[in-house]
């Protein structure tokens, strides 16, 4: 099965903030913005932490290498209100790229998305010049639906839909 070499497990507290930190620090990782401050890092933990436990099977992950508990990275599935929709985010530490495990990420998320029968649509949002995200999507069924300028700053962004 694709995503086996990956557990997934759920950022909880505290204990788990030098994980995301160390991605939203990074800034050849946030490349769709721009990093978070440490104030900015720490409200959105808070409120991250407390609106994941809304959800048994969405929310944020911290992503390990299964075997020898590695920590490589943080996906997103995040739901509708509605739950008729999903959208879903995936950032790997520099030092695993181009090795698949992204793809396999996605793969993983998509597992998730499955529990809940009601989502029908999953999309996800990235910039149309980062190659690897937009292969990764491809691969996992996904297919080009916009292109857009991004009101904030002018950004170009392309999202990706994938139909259940
Ligand atoms: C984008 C990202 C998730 C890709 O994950 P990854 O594990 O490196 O991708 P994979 O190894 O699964 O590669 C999938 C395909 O993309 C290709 N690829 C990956 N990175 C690439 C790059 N920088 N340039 C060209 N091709 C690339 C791989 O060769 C592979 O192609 P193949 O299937 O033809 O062999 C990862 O680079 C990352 O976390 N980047 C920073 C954060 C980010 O951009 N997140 C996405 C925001 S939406």
């Amino acid at each position: 099965m694709e995503g086996n070499r990956l557990e997934l497990v759920k950022y909880t507290g505290l204990e788990d903030f030098h994980y995301f930190s160390c991605i939203v620090f990074n800034e050849s990782i946030m490349n769709m913005g721009r990093i978070f401050t440490q104030e900015e890092a720490e409200e959105y933990f808070d409120f991250m932490i407390e609106n994941d436990k809304r959800y048994d099977f969405a929310g944020n992950y911290k992503v390990f290498i299964e075997n020898n508990n590695i920590y490589i990275g943080t996906a997103t599935l995040r739901l509708s209100e509605d739950l008729l929709g999903a959208e879903i985010e995936y950032m790997l530490l520099p030092d695993y790229w181009g090795k698949g495990y992204g793809t396999e990420i996605v793969g993983c998320l998509l597992n998730l998305v499955s529990k809940y029968e009601s989502v029908k649509e999953i999309i996800a949002i990235t910039d149309p010049n980062n190659i690897g995200s937009r292969k990764v999507l491809l691969k996992n069924g996904f297919e080009s639906n916009l292109t857009y300028k991004v009101e904030e700053d002018d950004r170009i962004a392309e999202k990706f839909i994938k139909y259940l």
